[in-house]
């Protein structure tokens, strides 16, 4: 069985056996995508009516310019694996429930730890709060965050970014998440030069 195969069925899994309330009311579950070899992990928050109707990842705007944001560091959306706190839409896009996150949680580790990324990309104070609940977005985006989860050891290192979405039509926003997203290959580098 293909590592892409062996995902699929990972989400599957967990798709059975999902109890989270948000399940009854999405169209579609929304797993992650892309390379199951990829260096990079992007956890965003919650799929959108899009996503939700197209059964994919940061396909409407944010994911757009997600894209070409990933275009500007020489990188594609299949080079990378990209996936969500939550799997299924939170109705009229609400915030997902912390008891929401939960639910989704121990799928999202299984998720890390089939992927062992060298580096998780949080876009967003959602995603990056359910891993560390005390820190601010404002204070910590783009900064390198180093821990170790005892649910996936083998990633150490990660970077919390602003959501696109929130970054979009603002102007200051998105030219700090621009700056900071052309940071990670080079944060790449640093970590992988240190495993050295
Ligand atoms: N915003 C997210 O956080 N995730 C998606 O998949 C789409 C938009």
């Amino acid at each position: 069985m293909s590592k892409k195969e062996a995902l699929q069925r990972l989400h599957e899994r967990n798709h059975d056996i999902c109890t989270c309330e948000l399940k009854k009311t999405a169209t579609h579950p929304v797993f992650g995508e892309g390379n199951p070899e990829s260096e990079i992990v992007f956890i965003g928050e919650a799929p959108g009516k899009r996503e939700d109707l197209e059964s994919k990842p940061f396909v409407g705007s944010s994911g757009k310019f997600l894209t070409e944001m990933l275009t500007t560091i020489d990188m594609k959306r299949e080079d990378v694996y990209i996936t969500n706190t939550v799997k299924y839409r939170p109705p009229d896009n609400r915030d997902p429930l912390p008891e929401e996150k939960e639910e989704c949680k121990d799928w999202l580790y299984e998720e890390l730890r089939y992927i062992k990324p060298a580096l998780i990309v949080f876009l967003g104070r959602h995603a990056m709060n359910t891993f560390f609940p005390d820190l601010k977005i404002s204070d910590i985006h783009g900064k390198l965050i180093e821990k170790t989860f005892t649910d996936f050891p083998d990633t150490t290192h990660f970077l919390a970014l602003y959501h696109p979405a929130a970054a979009l039509y603002n102007g200051s926003m998105r030219e700090t998440l621009i700056k900071d997203f052309k940071k990670i290959p080079k944060i790449l580098q640093k970590i992988k030069t240190a495993k050295i």
